[in-house]
């Protein structure tokens, strides 16, 4: 996605009020109803056996069960777009699939690389929506969306709803003509007035409705995950794969992305991970700290449901795990803004042997969560069209 700066959203004029406030606040009579009136049942997650208890939930977009329910129907739903025709519909369940940890996966669009309405292609490839609300540092492949952007509008998972609606490489609409649309479409005042306390569908309501849906992919589940609980063994093979997952000595992944300790697997930071020499990409991380350590850099996605993801790297070079783990095991192109955790660096890689590179591979295997991907919950409403 490009990020560029947007007018104030509405629902900022919120952000911070007290409930005082908001009483006192005669434009807002109708807000004040909604307060004092509804009942939507608070949604609480359980945090998974050794996920963090840090969670990136805004104070003004509480998780509920209401809320949730209509951000998974808008979610899916195609007139999202704002548009009713069959040939125009978008919804963000067009490239984001929960058959692939929601990215696109390698056999839609362009070969994983996905394109909007407008026939524009996105500028990245995709990233997965799983274990969002433990990213606290940032979203999208250059975290340019992060709590406290002091230049831009563009902080939250709210924030990003809105983008991608207005985006043309995205859905290409306003959020006018989103608004009308889902406005007339009978089966949503009521889940609104569920949700929010009155019928009134606006891109504020639309927008915390879907990123209260995004909080809750949350994806614990893995072979890894069961072998943590004392549940499985992991196979010999597999744990092979993941001492060299986690050893300097072995492969050493795990500086950026996580793994014993870390179960996002993920740091949620930016590195340059030795890709290439020359650096010519808008959308790196450079552009969004225009400090020169970040020329090239990106953020180290997470690792769960890596083996539904392909195409890999924010430009989808690597079409499958074999390719990457041949890139890391030989293929590291030495820069000045190489991370310095690339160790393997002066050598070109950690020259991994043919049973290495599959225990490796058997590793990243075993962070594949079934239950994930077929979690009922997650899936498109079946009174959809
Ligand atoms: C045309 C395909 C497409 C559609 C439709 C789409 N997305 Fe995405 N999404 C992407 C791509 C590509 C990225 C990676 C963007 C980047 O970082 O450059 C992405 C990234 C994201 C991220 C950031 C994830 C992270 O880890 O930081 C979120 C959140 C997201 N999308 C939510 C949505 C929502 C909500 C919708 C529907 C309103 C939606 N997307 C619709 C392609 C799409
Ligand atoms: C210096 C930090 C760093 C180290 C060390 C590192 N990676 Fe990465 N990894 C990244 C970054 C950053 C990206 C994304 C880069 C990009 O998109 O251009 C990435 C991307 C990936 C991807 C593709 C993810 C996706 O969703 O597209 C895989 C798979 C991966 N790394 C596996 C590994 C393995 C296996 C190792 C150990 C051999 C490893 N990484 C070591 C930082 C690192």
């Amino acid at each position: 996605m490009k990020h560029k700066i947007y007018p104030i959203l509405l629902h900022f004029t919120l952000l911070g009020l007290s409930l005082s406030a908001l009483l006192s606040c005669t434009n807002r009579k109708e807000e004040v109803v909604v307060v004092a009136t509804q009942h939507p049942n608070p949604y609480n997650i359980t945090v998974p056996q050794f996920f963090p208890t840090q969670m990136n939930i805004p104070a003004d977009n509480p998780l509920t069960v209401e809320g949730i329910k209509l951000g998974r129907y808008l979610f899916y739903d195609g007139r999202l777009s704002g548009r009713t025709e069959s040939d125009s519909l978008m919804s963000c369940s067009t490239c984001h699939l929960q058959s692939n940890s929601f990215e696109c996966g390698v056999n839609n669009f362009d070969n994983g690389h996905p394109f909007g309405l407008s026939g524009i292609p996105t500028q990245h490839s995709m990233l997965p929506l799983i274990n969002l609300v433990w990213n606290n540092s940032g979203y999208t492949w250059n975290g340019a969306v992060y709590n406290g952007n002091p230049t831009t509008n563009n902080r939250t998972l709210e924030d990003i709803v809105l983008i991608v609606i207005q985006l043309p490489s995205e859905i290409n609409g306003s959020a006018q003509k989103t608004v009308e649309t889902i406005a007339s479409i009978p089966i949503y005042p009521p889940m609104f007035e569920a949700a929010f306390g009155s019928p009134e569908v606006n891109i504020d309501r639309i927008c915390k409705a879907i990123a209260q849906f995004i909080r809750t992919l949350i994806s614990s589940n893995s072979k890894f995950d069961k072998y943590m609980r004392g549940e499985v063994q992991l196979s010999t093979q597999e744990l092979n794969g993941l001492v060299l997952f986690t050893t300097e000595q072995g492969a050493d992944c795990f500086h950026c992305h996580g793994g014993g300790g870390n179960v996002l697997f993920t740091t949620n930071l930016f590195y340059n991970n030795a890709k290439d020499s020359v650096f010519n990409d808008v959308g790196d991380r450079f552009h969004v700290t225009f400090n020169t350590q970040d020329i090239g850099a990106y953020r180290a996605p997470t690792l769960r449901n890596i083996a539904y993801t392909a195409p890999y790297m924010h430009d989808g070079r690597f079409k499958t795990l074999d390719e990457v783990v041949n890139f890391y095991s030989e293929g590291l192109v030495a820069s000045p803004y190489t991370s310095t955790f690339m160790h393997k660096i002066p050598n070109g890689g950690a020259h991994l042997s043919p049973q290495q590179k599959s225990d490796l591979i058997a590793f990243l295997h075993s962070l594949s969560d079934e239950d994930f991907i077929n979690n009922a919950s997650f899936s498109k409403p079946a009174d959809l069209p």
